[in-house]
């Protein structure tokens, strides 16, 4: 099968000789090339030019032999033309000023804003020249809520405590501030697609902090909103990602998604059981397999995929994006038993 034609099958549901497998955050430091890389380029210069990003995202292609490519760029890159600055350092990643108060909602300006993510999307269109048709092009953006999270708190904290203090004591604040991100990851997303990507996904990262009827209010709507979007605009797949968030499985049968992504902590086959088997599924092998031996891997992706059994829909990934201090032999070693024993599974009933 075209690695094309898999991967859309995965999405739709529809039978595959082996489920597709990449790996999220695919392109990052756990790469020597990649930190090469990063001596010469800051993180947002290589998010900023297409040359670069297009070297970023081929170093996956050309070294794991994935079944697809991700755009290389970050989640927060649509903060910054609606007016807030964005940098990460050491430390992580800076959102300035931090949104505070209905005021600070209505200085950002979302009218417009995708348009000046030109380099996205040229982006795109020279990793397409690159791919030449061999590979899946993914295309991605924070839920509105997981980007809400970043701008609200100014980066990556521990506690969550200001985000929290906008669900108590200014929601009308919050709801407008979800909605103005809503409609910049619905057009963000139609942008991308329009520049050439084959599927997308939408990261809810911190959408597990809510409990599910905070997340009803707070995440579901909002990333609904964008989803019929690109639904209205477009028939590439979309796929949602949320970490910790099993409590909310009841929930997401609701987003007019194809692909449910979901972490480790609950077995694809239960989270399928769970939500009627209305989506393909994504995932789930613990993100610390890249740092194991290779006998483990073996049997983490084996178990992984015998689980999820001879069932159309399954896109084989990690729970969570790869870490800096994975091991490329490890990930390398990752895709090829999950073609292989992929393959097995499809072929006799059984992985193991
Ligand atoms: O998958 C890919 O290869 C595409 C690239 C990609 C990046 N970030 C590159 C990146 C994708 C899909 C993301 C998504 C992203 N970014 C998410 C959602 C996925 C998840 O991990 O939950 C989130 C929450 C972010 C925000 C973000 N970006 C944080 C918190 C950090 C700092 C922590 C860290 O891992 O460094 C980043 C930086 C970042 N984004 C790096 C990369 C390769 C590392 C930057 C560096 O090179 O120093």
């Amino acid at each position: 099968m075209h690695a094309i034609e898999r991967f859309l099958a995965a999405c739709r549901r529809q039978p595959v000789d082996r489920p597709p497998v990449w790996i999220m955050r695919q392109a990052g430091r756990y790469m020597e090339s990649y930190r090469e890389l990063k001596t010469r380029v800051s993180f947002m210069e290589l998010c900023r030019t297409p040359q670069y990003a297009t070297e970023a995202t081929m170093m996956a292609v050309d070294q794991l032999d994935i079944d697809a490519a991700i755009v290389f760029s970050d989640i927060l890159i649509p903060l910054e033309p609606i007016g807030l600055k964005v940098d990460f350092d050491d430390r992580g990643p800076r959102v300035e000023p931090p949104v505070r108060c209905l005021a600070d909602v209505e200085r950002l300006n979302v009218n417009g804003a995708t348009d000046h993510l030109g380099y996205v999307y040229e982006a795109i269109g020279q990793i397409q020249r690159e791919l030449d048709g061999r590979l899946p092009l993914l295309g991605f953006a924070g839920s509105p809520f997981t980007l809400a999270v970043y701008a609200i708190e100014g980066g990556t904290t521990r506690n969550k405590h200001a985000i929290r203090r906008m669900i108590y004591d200014a929601p009308e604040a919050l709801h407008l501030l979800l909605s103005k991100l809503s409609d910049l990851v619905g057009a963000y997303l139609v942008a991308q697609v329009k520049a050439g990507v084959n599927a997308v996904q939408i990261f809810d990262t911190w959408g597990g902090l809510l409990t599910e009827a905070e997340w009803r209010v707070f995440s579901l709507p909002y990333t609904q909103r964008a989803m019929r979007t690109v639904r209205a605009a477009t028939d590439a797949p979309i796929i949602h990602y949320a970490l910790e968030a099993s409590h909310l499985v009841p929930a997401m049968v609701e987003l007019p998604c194809d692909v449910l992504s979901v972490d480790w902590r609950e077995p694809l086959s239960s989270v399928r059981k769970r939500t009627g088997y209305l989506h393909a599924y994504q995932g789930n092998v613990e993100s610390g397999i890249m740092t194991a031996s290779h006998g483990a891997i073996d049997r983490a992706v084996r178990e992984c995929l015998e689980d999820f059994g001879r069932v159309p829909g399954h896109i084989l990934n990690l729970g969570h994006g790869i870490t800096p201090d994975a091991n490329v032999a490890a990930a390398k070693h990752f895709v090829a038993v999950a073609k292989e024993a992929g393959a097995k599974l499809w072929a006799t009933g059984s992985a193991l």
